[in-house]
């Protein structure tokens, strides 16, 4: 049988067995939940084990999760009985699990639940990616091909919901940020070197009815010389690894250059294959050099004023704990081996000249001199913000778009025009006050942004005079006179220390410009 038959019977008996996210938490509770989060299924085994003493009998969706999720051999007839229109036959047919005639049959790849919001809403889909060390019980191999991981779901949720004609995403893996942009892009291009990922993405797209996905193989750009998208996502393969012999080169997570250069790759080859006013966004590592400060890298890689650039820098690891970390994810437990991979990590670190790490997220655009804001100057903020976000249930994804676009209306608005112009408290704005005891002046006054990054910035009484003002109803100017005469100061001088810190006000998403009529 074809996959088009298998498919949409798969797709069938996995809706009918509830396999869902708060399914497979209703079975075994939100302990064994946060186990299997830390790599952990016997909580899991365990609960499993327990309901089916309880029924009797195991239930569709406990027998398709020990097999898939908790990599467990299961009887036939129970995967038969958990897939009833697929079959045991089918889903070996599928390649989903291997049926050589004995009672038994075994995983062959992790099929799990998968649920999101963003700002289209709630969704849930199925994911089928390579089986992962928990179920195999020793370290991935070198084409492992990656589930949703920390990294895909950090991308998916900084993906700009911006509705677009094209989107590229390159190293698709298993087509989950392809996926995601299906939401708002009207068709996508996934590219990955990896034939087993192409296979498994393109089945994800099948299996979850998302059918404006194509799939291409090759590296980097190659699939798609000549052409140009409106959004590119990438998370590409950007740990950086020593090459030296013996160290293992995960495809999933290291595209085979010399440290930093596959995040630089995409950097610089993103240009050429955007159009205006287009976005790419990714996650990457970048180095520090010596005493130099990556972001002064970063801006060499940014073509000189060809792209607009927000790079925001969430963390630094040190050379060992850079080490450490990538060590761990690919299996390798303390011991001799770890201490060879960390000696071949902390060589390459030390010829190269990197005493530091960093990892974050890039957002480039090519600027769109046709934008009927006119040729705003260009956006070029590289930032560190290493603390916890704001709230973002639906991701940050919304948030990105509406600061470029607050970013790009305050450029194209003069101070005169931004006078006359009505603003409004964000509605996740609030503001802090401290007093001294016994006083009624504050001494510290802060205002706090819920969702978005989080950010909090210091006020002094004019800014919060001006902050509280912005209700939608009267003018910057006129509240920046109220205030003069309030304060006794001279009125223009105020105007002149204010608006700036209107400005970053809005490019922040603390206070929103109205929707152009
Ligand atoms: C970190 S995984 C990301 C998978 C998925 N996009 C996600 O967000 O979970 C990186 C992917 O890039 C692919 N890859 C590695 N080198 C590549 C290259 N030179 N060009 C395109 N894809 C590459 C790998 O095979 C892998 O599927």
């Amino acid at each position: 049988m074809t996959s088009a038959t298998l498919v949409p019977r798969l797709r069938t008996d996995l809706a009918a067995a509830h396999f869902s996210v708060p399914g497979l938490t209703g079975l075994w509770g939100i302990d064994a939940d946060a186990a299997l989060r830390r790599n952990q299924r016997v909580p899991a085994q365990r609960a499993l084990a327990v309901l089916a003493a309880k029924l009797g009998r195991n239930e569709p969706a406990a027998t398709l999760a020990r097999l898939f999720l908790l990599g467990d051999a299961v009887p036939r007839a129970d995967l038969d009985a958990a897939l009833p229109t697929l079959g045991a036959v089918g889903a070996a047919e599928l390649g989903l699990v291997a049926a050589d005639g004995s009672a038994d049959v075994c995983p062959l790849v992790d099929l799990r639940p998968y649920s999101f919001i963003d700002a289209h809403g709630a969704g849930s889909w199925w994911i089928v990616s390579d089986l992962g060390e928990l179920a195999l019980g020793h370290p991935l191999g070198e084409t492992h091909v990656l589930g949703i991981g920390g990294a895909s779901r950090t991308l998916s949720g900084l993906m700009m919901p911006t509705a677009v004609e094209r989107a590229l995403d390159i190293g698709t893996g298993c087509g989950i940020q392809a996926m995601h942009a299906s939401r708002h892009a009207e068709q996508v291009v996934a590219t990955d070197i990896s034939v087993r990922a192409l296979e498994l993405a393109a089945l994800n797209a099948e299996l979850n009815e998302i059918d404006n996905i194509e799939f291409r193989f090759g590296s980097l750009f190659e699939p798609v010389a000549g052409e140009r998208f409106d959004h590119i996502i990438s998370n590409p393969p950007f740990v950086i690894t020593p090459r030296a012999e013996g160290v293992p080169s995960y495809e999933y997570r290291d595209g085979g250059m010399v440290g930093d250069a596959l995040v630089e790759a995409v950097v610089r080859g993103a240009a050429d294959h955007l159009t205006p006013g287009g976005v790419v966004q990714l996650l990457g590592n970048w180095e520090y050099h010596d005493e130099t400060d990556a972001f002064e890298r970063l801006e060499r890689w940014l073509t000189p004023g060809a792209l607009d650039a927000w790079i925001i820098e969430r963390e630094v690891q040190t050379p060992g704990e850079y080490a450490e970390t990538w060590i761990r994810d690919g299996g390798t437990r303390p011991g001799p081996d770890f201490d060879r991979l960390y000696n071949a990590w902390l060589n390459d670190f030390e010829a190269r000249g990197v005493g530091r790490v960093g990892f974050g997220y890039l957002l480039l655009r090519l600027p769109d001199a046709a934008s009927t804001l006119g040729a705003a100057p260009g956006l070029r903020r590289l930032e560190r913000l290493p603390d916890a976000l704001g709230h973002n249930p639906a991701g940050l994804g919304a948030h990105l778009a509406e600061c470029l676009a607050a970013h790009d209306w305050q450029a194209a608005t003069d101070d005169a025009r931004l006078l006359r112009t009505n603003l409004t408290v964000a509605s996740d704005v609030t503001e802090e006050r401290h007093y001294w005891p016994g006083q009624s002046d504050p001494t510290l006054m802060t205002l706090h942004q819920g969702s978005g990054f989080g950010r909090s910035v210091p006020l002094d009484t004019a800014l919060a005079g001006l902050v509280g003002a912005c209700d939608g109803d009267l003018a910057v100017g006129a509240i920046i006179g109220a205030l003069a005469q309030l304060l006794d100061a001279d009125e223009p001088a105020l105007a002149a220390e204010l608006l700036p810190k209107v400005r970053a006000l809005l490019v922040d998403g603390f206070l929103t410009f109205p929707d152009p009529v």
